[in-house]
């Protein structure tokens, strides 16, 4: 008997345990601060509502006809359709996406358990703003610590998904959930009187389109060509649709899998909007309590992946009992990273057990090993000897540089998964509902109560959803130019 969520609270906990992440407290905030602030923040969430709802609608309602893992489902109904099982690659490629971004998000899930430790340790207590690069450096300098605290986070999620979903996810995301979101509110409070929160507010929602659209090197300055003019560039709307992808789990049939798992009855436009919703009030939460203490303390809104590891512990440092709550957000966010972590293997992991007839522990060491041997290539990118300011990177000489990009293999591995992979596997899955599969089926799948609902969504997934990744796609390779 295939398994079902014991109702539909603990799907959405799972689903919103998927989508809230390190993506929202740790991503969203650095990529904001690095492409310029309101207008990125503007493009993102119109990536939201224009493509990620329709997206999101899909992977759900595909995942529950299909009933088995993403490969598998779109296997099936491709056969049911008629169509090519070449769709199948939609699965594949988000299968390889999936592992790909764990093995990187598991190195900072280790970095958030690190800072769980320093936390209650007090070591954030008055600390000024060099004391905490230094608690920093300290610990992305040493690649055994690093590899250390990757290897014990591997550990728990191969130990979360081993015991299945029910078991594992469900348990967990329950009290977190809420848990993480009130503490939030309580940062967001204490953020207000920092003295940053008005400079913070005009970053975030004052759209300043030159910062988005015009190539800025790594100290903010913009880059000129030949004849003196700006370099436009279309990579931060590409991150931005990206990020849409990433923070919502789409584009590689993690959210297919949960659908798979969801009964018959219950809602998926209600599904889909709930999680929607939680999902962009914990980034813009986080964003609202990160902002303030940037400006505030003087430190750079583009200082990279670092950022939250910068602002966070200088807040806790000084505010009282700050030990304890510096401890429990770290140990929440940790949870966060977890409940993601598990939705990131899963569509593997259920894969093997259906094709392979293995059973799920060893499908899932399996998988988490070779996740944990992956994340090296970003230990070995990100940790290094500082000479001066700059960090010699046991790989540094892998790198992808040009006027516009300058990327180390962490930043490699993250832009093509989230800013390429995801949302090619959206664009996939949104052509093949609209296109591929007969209206009846989705119809009946969605049994949405207003006809209405369904001629919204089918014309998304149709033009408008596959329109706007491509859009962005072929502007990017200069086919198009608009
Ligand atoms: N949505 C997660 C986050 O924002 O942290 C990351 C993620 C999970 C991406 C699952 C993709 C995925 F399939």
């Amino acid at each position: 008997m295939k398994h079902e969520w014991s109702n539909r609270l603990t799907f959405i906990l799972a689903a919103v345990g998927s989508a809230v992440g390190l993506g929202n407290i740790w991503k969203f905030p650095y990529i904001t601060g690095e492409y310029g602030g309101g207008v990125f923040i503007f493009a993102y969430l119109i990536c939201i509502c224009l493509i990620g709802i329709p997206i999101m609608l899909t992977e759900i309602a595909l995942g529950r006809r299909g009933k088995q893992s993403p490969v598998n489902t779109i296997l099936q109904l491709s056969q049911m359709s008629g169509a090519h099982p070449a769709w199948s690659i939609v699965g594949w490629s988000g299968m390889a996406a999936g592992c790909l971004i764990l093995s990187y998000y598991s190195v900072i899930a280790g970095e958030v358990m690190a800072y769980s430790f320093r936390a209650s340790s007090g070591a954030f207590v008055h600390q000024s703003v060099d004391g905490i690069k230094g608690i920093l450096t300290n610990l992305t300098s040493d690649p055994e610590k690093l590899l250390a605290w990757h290897t014990i986070f591997m550990g728990l999620t191969i130990l979360s998904v081993s015991r299945g979903v029910k078991g594992g996810i469900e348990k967990t995301v329950s009290f977190l959930m809420p848990a993480l979101f009130v503490l939030l509110i309580l940062l967001v409070i204490y953020a207000m009187g920092s003295g940053g929160f008005t400079q913070a507010l005009d970053f975030m929602f004052t759209p300043d389109v030159d910062k988005f659209f015009y190539a800025r090197n790594d100290y903010g300055e913009y880059l000129m060509d030949a004849s003196g003019e700006k370099v436009f560039t279309w990579k931060p709307m590409m991150v931005a649709m990206g990020h849409a992808f990433f923070t919502l789990s789409l584009g590689m049939g993690a959210i297919m899998m949960y659908g798979s798992y969801l009964n018959r009855h219950v809602s998926i436009g209600q599904m889909t909007l709930t999680i929607v919703l939680l999902d962009t009030a914990v980034a813009l939460l986080a964003g609202l309590a990160i902002f303030p203490l940037v400006f505030a303390n003087g430190l750079n809104p583009a200082a990279g992946p670092g950022l939250i590891f910068e602002t966070l512990p200088l807040a806790f440092g000084s505010m009282s009992a700050g030990t304890f709550i510096g401890t429990l957000f770290f140990v929440l966010l940790f949870f966060a990273a977890l409940s993601s972590a598990i939705s990131l293997i899963e569509p593997t992991v259920a894969w093997l057990i259906e094709t392979k007839g293995i059973r799920r522990i060893k499908a899932t060491v399996w998988t988490g090993l070779s996740v944990w041997f992956i994340g090296l290539a970003t230990i070995f990118s990100i940790t290094g000897t500082t000479v001066g300011d700059i960090v010699e990177n046991i790989f540094g000489d892998v790198e992808l540089k040009s006027d516009i990009l300058n990327y180390n293999l962490f930043q490699i591995i993250d832009f093509i998964t989230a800013s390429i992979m995801l949302p090619v596997g959206g664009l996939l899955i949104a052509v093949f509902a609209g296109w591929v599969m007969d209206r009846d089926s989705t119809e009946r799948e969605f049994s949405f109560r207003s006809p209405y609902l369904y001629q919204v969504w089918y014309v998304m997934v149709r033009y408008v959803s596959p329109l706007l990744v491509a859009l962005v796609f072929l502007n990017i390779i200069g086919i198009v130019n608009f």
